[in-house]
Parts: C-alpha cells; sequence; structure tokens
C-alpha cells in the first residue's frame, strides 16, 4: 500500500510520529479540528490517526479522495463510520491489546475500592468527618466475580482477583469451558452466572446482543447487594435499570469508566453519578503512560507494515474490516 503523508488528528503520544517520521513518513499533527476542517484537510492525505476526541464521519471519509488508511489508537472504533470507509475501500485499524493492562488494572482497584468503601471514605474524611462505622467494608476473599467476556481484558482481571481469593466464573460465546478453565475461570451460562455472583464485571464489546445486557431482569435475579463494574462500553448495563436497583438495594454499588454519553449529560447517567454508593471515572481505562506509548506504537507498526517499507514490522493484528484489503 503507498502511504506517504500521514495525518494526526489527535493528541497520539509522540512515539507514533517519531516512528513513522523514522520510516520516511511526511506527519503533520493537527488537533481540534472541526468536521469542516477536516473535509478540507484530509484532501492532503493518504492516513489518517486518531484517538478518541475526531470523529470521523461518512462526509469525512468521502472528502479522503487519497485517504487509504483510518487507524486509531486505542481498542475500539466506535467513533469510525466503519461502513463508510468500508465503502470507499478505506482500512480500518485500532491497537487491541495495547490497552489491556491498564483497562484490567482500572477494573481490579474498582473492585477492591468498592469492598472498602475507599472512594466515599476518603471524601469523607477530606471534609473533615471521623465515620468509621460508616464505612465498614468486606473481604473480597472466598467472593464470586462473575466476568462477562472472556477476552483479553476478562482473562487478565481473573487472574488478578483470584489472587485476592476470589472465586472466578464467567461466559463468553467464543471461548470454551476448556480454554477459560485454563486461567481458572469456570464457564457457565448466564441464567447460571446471576444468581451466584457477588461481583460482576463486563468486557464485552457494545453489539446489539450486549446492550443492556445488565438489566432490571438480571438484577431482580441477581444476589440482592450484587456489586456491577463496566470498564468497556457505556450501555452494557442499562442506566435506567441499574439507578432503580441502586436505590432499592438490588444492586449494591457500581464502579463505572464508560457512559451511554460521553460526557454524561442525560439525567439518569448524572444521578447514577452523584449516587453516594457508585464510583464513576471520566473514561480512563486506557489513560495510563504505558498504555498511551503502546498503541501509539502499535497504530505506527501496523501502517508501516502495510506500506512493507521496513520488513521489521509484518503483523497487522488490529485490521477490521479485512475485506478492503480483498479490493486493493
Ligand atoms: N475503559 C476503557 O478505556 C477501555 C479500554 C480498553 C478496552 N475497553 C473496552 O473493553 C472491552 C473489552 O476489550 P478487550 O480488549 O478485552 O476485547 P476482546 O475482543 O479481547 O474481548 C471481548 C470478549 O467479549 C466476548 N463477547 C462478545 N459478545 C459477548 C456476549 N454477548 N457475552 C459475553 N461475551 C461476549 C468476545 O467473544 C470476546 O472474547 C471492549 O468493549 C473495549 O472497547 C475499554
Amino acid at each position: 500500500m503507498d502511504i506517504q503523508r500521514v495525518l494526526v488528528a489527535d493528541a497520539v503520544d509522540a512515539a507514533c510520529v517519531d516512528l513513522l517520521t523514522k520510516n520516511n513518513f511526511k506527519v503533520d499533527c493537527k488537533y481540534k479540528q472541526s468536521e469542516e476542517e477536516l473535509i478540507k484537510n484530509i484532501q492532503e492525505y493518504d492516513a489518517l490517526i486518531v484517538r478518541s476526541d475526531t470523529k470521523v464521519t461518512e462526509n469525512i471519509i468521502k472528502a479522503g479522495k487519497h485517504l487509504k488508511i483510518i487507524g486509531r489508537a486505542g481498542a475500539g472504533v466506535d467513533n469510525i463510520d466503519i461502513n463508510a470507509a468500508t465503502a470507499n475501500k478505506i482500512l480500518v485499524l485500532n491497537t487491541p491489546g495495547g490497552n489491556a493492562i491498564s483497562a484490567c488494572e482500572l477494573t481490579c482497584s474498582f473492585i477492591t475500592s468498592l469492598a472498602r468503601n475507599v472512594v466515599p471514605a476518603a471524601a469523607s474524611l477530606k471534609a473533615g468527618r471521623w465515620d468509621r462505622k460508616l464505612y465498614a467494608g468486606h473481604e473480597l476473599y472466598g467472593k464470586t466475580l462473575a466476568i462477562i467476556g472472556l477476552g483479553r481484558i476478562g482473562k487478565e482481571v481473573a487472574i488478578r482477583m483470584q489472587s485476592w481469593g476470589m472465586k472466578t466464573i464467567g461466559f463468553d460465546p467464543i471461548v470454551s469451558a476448556e480454554e477459560a478453565k485454563t486461567f481458572n475461570v469456570e464457564s457457565m451460562n448466564l441464567e447460571q452466572i446471576w444468581p451466584l455472583a457477588d461481583y460482576i464485571t463486563v468486557h464485552t464489546p457494545l453489539i446489539p446482543q450486549t446492550r443492556n445486557l445488565i438489566n432490571d431482569k438480571v438484577f431482580s435475579v441477581c444476589k440482592k447487594g450484587v456489586f456491577v463494574i463496566n470498564v468497556a462500553r457505556g450501555g452494557i448495563i442499562s442506566e435506567k435499570d441499574l439507578l432503580a436497583a441502586l436505590k432499592d438495594g438490588r444492586c449494591g454499588g457500581a464502579a463505572l469508566d464508560v457512559f451511554q454519553q460521553e460526557p454524561p449529560v442525560d439525567a439518569v447517567t448524572l444521578e447514577i453519578i452523584q449516587h453516594p454508593k457508585v464510583i464513576a471515572t471520566p473514561h480512563l481505562g486506557a489513560s495510563t503512560s504505558e498504555a498511551q506509548v503502546r498503541v501509539a506504537v502499535e497504530i505506527s507498526e501496523q501502517i508501516i507494515a502495510l506500506t512493507g517499507k521496513n520488513k521489521q514490522y509484518t503483523e497487522t493484528p488490529g485490521i477490521v474490516n479485512r475485506v478492503v484489503l480483498g479490493n486493493k
């Protein structure tokens, strides 16, 4: 694939530009462009790299007369119009594994913080109170953690939380029971999982089958006071049903890094964020220095591999619409 000029439209770590420049690509960084600006500027470029801020719309894609690759330095491609890219024979790439450990570690810190009320207790002490009784917690040792989605992140969460003495059960339609057993997760169907779980953490993509996967019916068959964690995508846990379950005690607490709308504006989401039993962070799963360097390097390596400019780089694990390669 012939790629000469690359536009980096979001603040991707400098390691991305360094690697591309060393491999003789011409790279420009222009951040925070409006759709109109991007439509005008994209015409000069063969490849576009974004993180989460830029929404790569059909209009931008159609304006990219020379555009051959859209790369996202991160997991998921929610901000890229895949159908429009595929229709215009533009390859879409992401860096699926680059931030798995970071997202996993945030998940684990959420679980441990929920168990010991770390966030509200720290806020209470800062506000000058000494509420020792109010913030008594529970041990994770011997509790059951249900992991929905046993891919890269789900598996890493299982391995780490087992060291706390948690029993790990889970469900994933493409991970066999034998494979799950290799990392000590007992595979079950969802109906078996719900009444057993003390904690439920979701690590699936947001697709029609996973939208509102954790809903009113699920809260009604779970143990009273079940804890839920979402560091995957907003919408996998129904926000309306979560709020109702927090209010009537079916849910004992939630930790959320992702929301149906980001930044959140909906009244239900805002009420969840303010709820005393909720820990909420502004989509920080991948926000570590290590993950940002890793995804920056991984997206550059894949672009270099696709051009064949440097034989050191041959892997392209993040191709989303492989069908386009057949058309090239
Ligand atoms: N908060 C963040 O900043 C952040 C960072 C990285 C990843 N993520 C998100 O975390 C999620 C997991 O990422 P990953 O790298 O582990 O992905 P992955 O592709 O490695 O794993 C996802 C797993 O979900 C499974 N799955 C699909 N449908 C399912 C269903 N109906 N029920 C149960 N499992 C199902 C898949 O089979 C797959 O094994 C993704 O949504 C990703 O976008 C969020």
